[in-house]
């Protein structure tokens, strides 16, 4: 029987929570793939450390990730769910692959660019993204658009390795999702539903169904008075309409019609029962998760039982490769 495709995905503890965007762009995908690939999910607690978290923040942070993927349908008995971490392979990849790459290569990154500097672990962010990536022979990689350049430098790095030493890596392909999902801030519908906004235009996936119900009432809509579909001239509108669609599973079609001559008031009534409905058996589980922290960390103990292999099979392989003596 050939053995299924491998599917890595990392996500960074740090910051509030995971958000509406976050869980319909991403999360969700990542329990649907379950059943048809061998799934590896890691919480990149290295790559959080290049904003020097608070400590008890990360702690904290991390165990409310693990349950919060749990929650949100990560499964440990089909897939590896691991610390970072706890596989020192990891950074001594990295650092191998730092070694390939060029300084001008790196500065080229445009997330590097964009914050205008900062520390080295920032400057090398990208390479231990390749290093997680390689390191498990993964063949796909879900991520947001935003991490496509991260994949293809991880690619390159992958062939250069492969080309300079022999065959040694699998290439992952690109499997950036097209986040036709792709849900805006309710209170400013042009921009993206990001962590770092914040604020009241932010859904989180973990808050009082209270506070979403009240979001939502309060996002900004548009002038007129239909519910219609239409991205440019009703961004909040349109944007309510994907929420509604998605929560229940139809189409937005669907939702015009069906709100065809109703008022913005009901129909944003109807988004947050909506929202709340399909969230309600994840918050249900998030608070039986979070009270328990010692079965999160057995969790992490049985994700990492399952990934380290893999990765300490492929850094004897690499090392050899490289020159290095095998440690007597
Ligand atoms: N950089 C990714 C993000 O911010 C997180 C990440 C780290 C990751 N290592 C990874 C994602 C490896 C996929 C594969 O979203």
């Amino acid at each position: 029987m050939p053995s299924r495709r491998r599917v890595l995905s990392g996500i960074q503890p740090t910051g509030a929570g995971k958000h509406l965007g976050n869980y319909l762009g991403a999360v969700r995908h990542w329990a649907a793939m379950q059943d048809d690939f061998e799934c590896l999910f890691f919480i990149a607690d290295l790559h959080s450390l290049t904003i020097t978290p608070d400590p008890t923040e990360l702690r904290a942070q991390t165990r409310k990730l693990i349950a919060e993927l749990l929650a949100m349908g990560v499964d440990p008995s089909k897939s590896a769910l691991f610390a970072q971490s706890h596989i020192p392979e990891h950074p001594e990849l990295a650092w191998v692959l730092s070694c390939l790459t060029g300084f001008g290569e790196a500065s080229r990154m445009t997330q590097f660019k964009e914050k205008g500097g900062g520390n080295v672990g920032l400057f090398n962010y990208p390479v231990l993204q390749a290093a997680d990536i390689l390191l498990y022979q993964s063949h796909m990689v879900p991520v947001g658009e935003d991490q496509r350049q991260h994949l293809e430098l991880t690619r390159d790095l992958g062939q250069r390795f492969n080309s300079r030493y022999g065959d040694t890596f699998t290439v992952p392909d690109p499997y950036v999702q097209k986040s036709a999902e792709r849900i805006k801030d309710l209170a400013d519908p042009t921009a993206k539903m990001s962590t770092s906004k914040g604020g009241p235009g932010v859904l989180w996936v973990i808050e009082d169904d209270k506070a979403t119900t009240k979001k939502i009432k309060s996002a900004v809509t548009d002038t007129g008075r239909e519910v219609e579909y239409d991205v440019a001239a009703k961004p909040g509108i349109s944007n309510l309409m994907t929420i509604h669609a998605i929560a229940t599973a139809t189409s937005v079609e669907q939702v015009q019609d069906d709100f065809a001559g109703k008022m913005y008031g009901d129909f944003k009534g109807a988004v947050a029962d909506a929202v709340v409905e399909m969230f309600a058996p994840v918050r249900k589980r998030y608070a039986e998760l979070i009270a328990d922290p010692g079965y999160l960390d057995s969790v992490l103990r049985e994700g990492a039982a399952t990934a380290r292999p893999i990765a300490a099979a492929t850094m004897v392989d690499v090392r050899d490769r490289i020159g290095l003596l095998a440690p007597a």
